[in-house]
C-alpha cells in the first residue's frame, strides 16, 4: 500500500465515523423560570441519555427574549456561535439563514417526515427557507390566557370569574380583602402582550383582522377599540400594587394568592405545575378572557449554527431529532405549559387548561394567524412605545391613547 492509498484509507475511515468524537453542544435559551427550567431539563436529560458521550451544555440567558435575542444574534454573527439556540417561530433567524450561518436540517426532516406530523403546518413552513429546513419547532405557545387564583376569590367572598367582565366586577371585593386584582410585571413586552390579548379577547378575530390585516384606522378610532382601550385603562388601575418586574414574579403573586389573576401566555402554566397545583383546584384558566376563545400559535423553535465541525453536526442533528420525538414532545410540553407540535402523541396526561387549548385549536377558525409578519417592526415599535407610555403615565386617558394609536395605524406602511 503506498502513501496515497493509506491517506485515502484513513480519510474514508474518518468519513464513516471511525474517528468520530463525542461533542459538547452548548444550547442557549431564555428559559430560566421554575417551569421553564423544568422543561429544559426534559430536553437536556433526554439528549444526554442518548449515549455516545455527546453532552447538553446549558447556556441559559437570564431575562426575557428581548434581552436574550440580541446576545444570541451577536454571538452567531460575531464568530462565536453556540451549538444550538432557542428563537421564536417566525422570521427571527432569516438573516442568519441568508448569510449561510445556519445548519440545514432537511435530511433529518425528510427522513423522519416532519412535514407529515408537524401541526399546524405553518410551524413547519416557518422552518422552511427556499425548500430547505433550518429549524425544529418544539411547541405551540399562545398568549391569550388569564390565570386565576381560586383561593383569592374565595377569600374575597366572591365567585371566581368566568370572563373579563366578571373579573372587573369582582375587583373591588379583592381590593377590600387586601388582594391586588391583576398581577403584571413592569416590562413593556408584558404591557404590550396584555393589550393584544384584550384586543382579541374583547374584540374577537374580526377586530384583530380589521387592525392587523385591513389596517383600518377608522375602525381603530371607533367604539370596539374604545372598549379595548377602556379595558386597558381598567387593567392599569387593577394592577396598582403589583410591583414586580419579571412575568414569573407576577405569576407567583397569583400562586401565593396575593393577586387575583394575571394575563400571560401559557408558559405561566409551568409555574403552577412546579408549585404542585392542579388546574380546577387552586387555579383556573380563561382562554380568550372567557369571551372570544381564540389562540395564536406562536412558540419556540431551535436553530443550529453551522460551524463545519463534523462531530458537532452529527450531535446537532441528533439533538434536532430528539426534540421532535414523541415522548420528549409530551414530557417537555407538559412541563412547559405549551402544546406539542405533533398530534400523534399520547396526551392523556394533559391537564384541564391544556385540554381547553387543544379543543380550541381543533377548529382553525379559532386560530389567529401569526401577527408579527403583518405590521412592520417600525409600526409595532411605535405602538409598543405608546402602550408603555400610557401604562406608565396615568394622566393619559384611554380616549387620548386610542386616538394616537389610530394615527400610528393610519400611517403604517
Ligand atoms: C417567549 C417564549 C416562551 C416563554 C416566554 C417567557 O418568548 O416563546 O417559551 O419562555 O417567552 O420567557
Amino acid at each position: 500500500m503506498n502513501k496515497k492509498q493509506i491517506t485515502a484509507l484513513v480519510a474514508s475511515a474518518m468519513a464513516f465515523g471511525g474517528a468520530a468524537q463525542a461533542a459538547d453542544v452548548e444550547v442557549t435559551h431564555w428559559w430560566t423560570s421554575g417551569g421553564e427550567a423544568a422543561a429544559v431539563k426534559v430536553f437536556a436529560d433526554s439528549f444526554n441519555a442518548l449515549g455516545g458521550g455527546d453532552r447538553w451544555i446549558d447556556g441559559a440567558i437570564a431575562g426575557s427574549g428581548g434581552v436574550a435575542r440580541p446576545i444570541i444574534a451577536s454571538r452567531i454573527t460575531g464568530g462565536d456561535p453556540m451549538g444550538a439556540t432557542q428563537l421564536n417561530h417566525g422570521r427571527q433567524a432569516e438573516d442568519f439563514i441568508e448569510a449561510g450561518l445556519m445548519l440545514e436540517l432537511t435530511d433529518v426532516a425528510q427522513r423522519e417526515n416532519w412535514k407529515g406530523f408537524v401541526r399546524p403546518s405553518g410551524l413547519y413552513d416557518s422552518c422552511d427557507y427556499d425548500g430547505k429546513i433550518f429549524c425544529v419547532p418544539v411547541n405551540i405557545h399562545s398568549w391569550q390566557w388569564m390565570w386565576i387564583s381560586l383561593p383569592a376569590f374565595q377569600k374575597a367572598g366572591v365567585p371566581a370569574p368566568k370572563d373579563w367582565h366578571e373579573f372587573v366586577a369582582a375587583a373591588p371585593a379583592l381590593r377590600n380583602a387586601g388582594i391586588v386584582p391583576l398581577a403584571l410585571g413592569n416590562q413593556s413586552w408584558q404591557y404590550g402582550g396584555m393589550f393584544d390579548v384584550l384586543l382579541v379577547g374583547l374584540g374577537g378575530i374580526d377586530t384583530w383582522k380589521r387592525i392587523n390585516i385591513d389596517r383600518d384606522a377608522d375602525f381603530a378610532r371607533g367604539s370596539k377599540m374604545r372598549e379595548v382601550w377602556q379595558a386597558f385603562g381598567d387593567a392599569r388601575e387593577l394592577s396598582v400594587g403589583s410591583n414586580v418586574s419579571e412575568w414569573n414574579e407576577a405569576t407567583n403573586l397569583v400562586i401565593t394568592h396575593k393577586a387575583g389573576a394575571q394575563i400571560m401566555g401559557d408558559w405561566a402554566q409551568g409555574e403552577f405545575s412546579v408549585a404542585g397545583y392542579t388546574a380546577g383546584n387552586e387555579y383556573d384558566c380563561l382562554p380568550g378572557l372567557g369571551i372570544n376563545e381564540v389562540l395564536s400559535t406562536g412558540g419556540d423553535a431551535f436553530y443550529f449554527p453551522a460551524t463545519g465541525d463534523a462531530d458537532l453536526v452529527r450531535a446537532q442533528k441528533k439533538m434536532a431529532s430528539m426534540m421532535v420525538s414523541k415522548d420528549v414532545q409530551v414530557g417537555f410540553n407538559l412541563a412547559k405549559g405549551s402544546l406539542p407540535i405533533r398530534g400523534d402523541v399520547d396526551l392523556s396526561a394533559a391537564n384541564l387548561c391544556m385540554k381547553k387549548g387543544l379543543k380550541i385549536l381543533d377548529n382553525l377558525d379559532n386560530v389567529i394567524p401569526s401577527g408579527d409578519q403583518l405590521l412592520t417592526q417600525d409600526t409595532l415599535g411605535q405602538m409598543g412605545d405608546l402602550i408603555a407610555e400610557f401604562w406608565e403615565d396615568t394622566s393619559i386617558t384611554p380616549a387620548e391613547a386610542q386616538e394616537r394609536w389610530a394615527d400610528i395605524l393610519a400611517s403604517a406602511e
